[in-house]
């Protein structure tokens, strides 16, 4: 009877609202992410409300955390990008094991970053940004998102090409590191175009160059170097974001999700809606869940070694 009733429960999933945890603060560009994925995955999932749950701090990893121990029923699910990747060589006592501790449900997108300053910075372009930064060592303050967040791991990389160290300031997303860099609080940050966008659109930050290896398509972006032809050479970091459910989540359910994911991410106007803000939506294969898998242990092998020679980590 236990076995059929579980049949029955699987069968109608989802019957009450399923939470999707972004792991960092609201406004931010997971949480941008989330919220129109959720949209459109609410119409593939018997029309139930897929709400949003911020839990933010230590870069992403408290609301991983938070979904690695959550019951296995398909009703908690976690949006969360290459942190997964760089938070295993950054924390040394993370609370969770990334590769098995849960189940992978497919890749979303993949978002470029771009470099941006507070709009008071007496610099218009990369090589005057370059000209700056050499004229102020120790006294820079660059914003990131904590220890795992992809502005962490940006502003890491673009440290040591500029074999410049700088005072980061780190927030519980970047939104609020948003909201200082406008104030001129702090005066440069590595974000995802989802966040940055329609800010360098209205000048109200200063645009000085893109994160990966070609330019952008989204026309206010496309005058933008990237930082490999400005002269980092091989400068190359691109965001992605997955989704996931706890370890142990019933197949039947996990197999509900993905199909819902695969046709949330075929939807006409969540594509328009990404690409307008310079996002990418997956349509290869990762946005199977073994394919995921493969993919983000492939990042994990990528990116512990560039973390792990930098020497940063958290306990
Ligand atoms: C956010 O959503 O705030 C960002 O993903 C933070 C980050 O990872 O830089």
């Amino acid at each position: 009877l236990l076995a059929a009733t579980a049949t029955a429960a699987l069968a109608d999933y989802p019957e009450k609202p399923v939470t999707i945890v972004v792991p960092f603060a609201a406004g931010g560009p997971t949480d941008k992410v989330a919220r129109d994925l959720a949209e459109t995955l609410r119409k593939q999932l018997n029309n139930q409300s897929v709400v949003i749950e911020n839990v933010g701090g230590a870069g992403g990893t408290l609301g991983a955390a938070k979904v690695a121990k959550s019951s296995p029923d398909g009703y908690t699910l976690l949006l969360h990008h290459i942190g997964m990747a760089t938070s295993p060589a950054l924390y040394r006592k993370l609370p969770y094991e990334t590769l098995t501790d849960f189940e992978y449900l497919g890749l979303v997108n993949e978002v470029p970053m771009t470099l941006i300053g507070r709009s008071t910075l007496p610099a218009t372009d990369f090589a005057s940004l370059r000209t700056w930064i050499n004229a102020n060592k120790g006294k820079i303050n660059l914003a990131n998102a904590g220890l795992g967040a992809a502005s962490h791991l940006c502003g890491l990389l673009f440290q040591q090409a500029l074999a410049v160290d700088m005072t980061t300031v780190p927030y519980k997303g970047t939104a609020p590191a948003m909201t200082d860099l406008l104030g001129g609080q702090v005066d440069i940050m590595c974000d995802q175009t989802t966040n940055t966008t329609q800010q360098i659109e209205t000048g109200k930050v200063k645009a000085f160059a893109v994160t990966t290896t070609k330019r952008l398509a989204t026309p206010s972006l496309a005058k933008l170097p990237t930082l490999d032809e400005a002269g980092l050479k091989g400068f190359n970091v691109t965001i992605w974001h997955g989704l996931y459910a706890p370890k142990g989540t019933p197949k039947a359910v996990t197999d509900k999700i993905n199909a819902a994911l695969r046709k949330a991410l075929a939807d006409a106007d969540f594509h328009k809606r990404q690409e307008a803000l310079g996002a990418v939506i997956v349509t290869d294969a990762r946005v199977g869940g073994a394919e995921h898998k493969k993919f983000v242990e492939a990042e994990i092998a990528k990116w512990g070694p560039v973390i792990k020679a930098a020497g940063q980590y958290a306990d």
